[in-house]
């Protein structure tokens, strides 16, 4: 069944948790769509984690649907997410014109960062039927990648809660609460009809959104992420294993070659004969 904003409303009505990963590439969101992942979200963190920038604000339209395509490929059920990369929203007609051109590549929704400020942008983006989910606290494409838990202040966790309400009465569908101190994601999450999907926010959001790498430990993750592979060392282990089994010629071996049949092997020893 494919997931879709309804799905994902009525999954909070119910309190049942709604799964989200990023994901970059096709075999990875095969394997995330067979896993019953409920949002499989192409986030500009691909810029960090696959593309060795230094930080989201490199990434650009380009590359997001480059690795939009590949994904799309791999998705049959999940709700298909993508970020709006650093300067791609600047202003409200931008904004349409390249949340379209992620829509007709096959995104069901788009993601875009910032509170209060990017109202009029989730405005003019709902009012053209494209679904919105809003993103607030620590917002990389604005605080750059040094993440520092919000909402810690009173007139700093009031400011949140107030964006929080103001891009859900602009339209948001979703909203994603980055390192926000868990009080006040829990405050958020029971103020609004809309899902909340945390991210190092604590325990009681809607649903929970960690980086693919993080969780299958290439890279280092944060804090608030959970290693349960260490692919790194996986990855390490299988390379070397194969530099070692060529380099004392124990790969390939006949299991791994495909012969030609000895009658034309030998017409062709024959020809070569005749050709001196
Ligand atoms: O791009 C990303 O990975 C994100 C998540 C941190 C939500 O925006």
């Amino acid at each position: 069944m494919k997931k879709d904003i309804s799905y994902l409303h009525s999954k909070k009505q119910q309190q049942q948790p709604i799964t989200v990963l990023t994901c970059y590439d096709y075999p990875t969101a095969c394997i995330q769509d067979e896993a019953s992942i409920d949002v499989i979200f192409v986030g500009d963190s691909v810029g960090t984690n696959i593309l060795g920038y230094k930080s989201e604000m490199e990434v650009t339209m380009a590359d997001m649907l480059h690795h939009l395509k590949a994904v799309r490929r791999g998705v049959t059920n999940a709700y298909l997410l993508i970020d709006m990369p650093y300067a791609s929203d600047r202003n409200e007609k931008q904004a349409v014109t390249n949340a379209n051109i992620f829509l007709d590549n096959g995104a069901d929704g788009v993601k875009l960062e910032g509170g209060i400020e990017k109202m009029s942008i989730v405005t003019a983006l709902t009012e053209q039927d494209i679904e919105v989910c809003a993103h607030i606290g620590h917002n990389p494409q604005i605080h750059g990648t040094k993440a520092t838990t919000h909402g810690k202040t009173v007139s700093k966790a009031k400011e949140l809660i107030q964006a929080a309400s103001a891009l859900a009465d602009a339209g948001a569908k979703l909203i994603v609460l980055e390192k926000i101190t868990e009080e006040i994601s829990q405050i958020i999450t029971e103020t609004l009809d809309i899902p909340t999907i945390g991210i190092g926010a604590g325990r009681f959001c809607d649903g929970q959104v960690l980086v693919i790498n993080d969780i299958l430990g290439i890279g280092t993750p944060f804090k608030h992420a959970k290693r349960y592979q260490n692919y790194n060392q996986l990855t390490l282990d299988a390379i070397c294993q194969y530099k070692q089994e060529v380099e004392n010629g124990n790969f390939p071996t006949d299991a791994n070659v495909t012969h030609i049949p000895d009658d034309k092997l030998a017409r062709i020893n024959k020809w070569l004969e005749s050709e001196g």
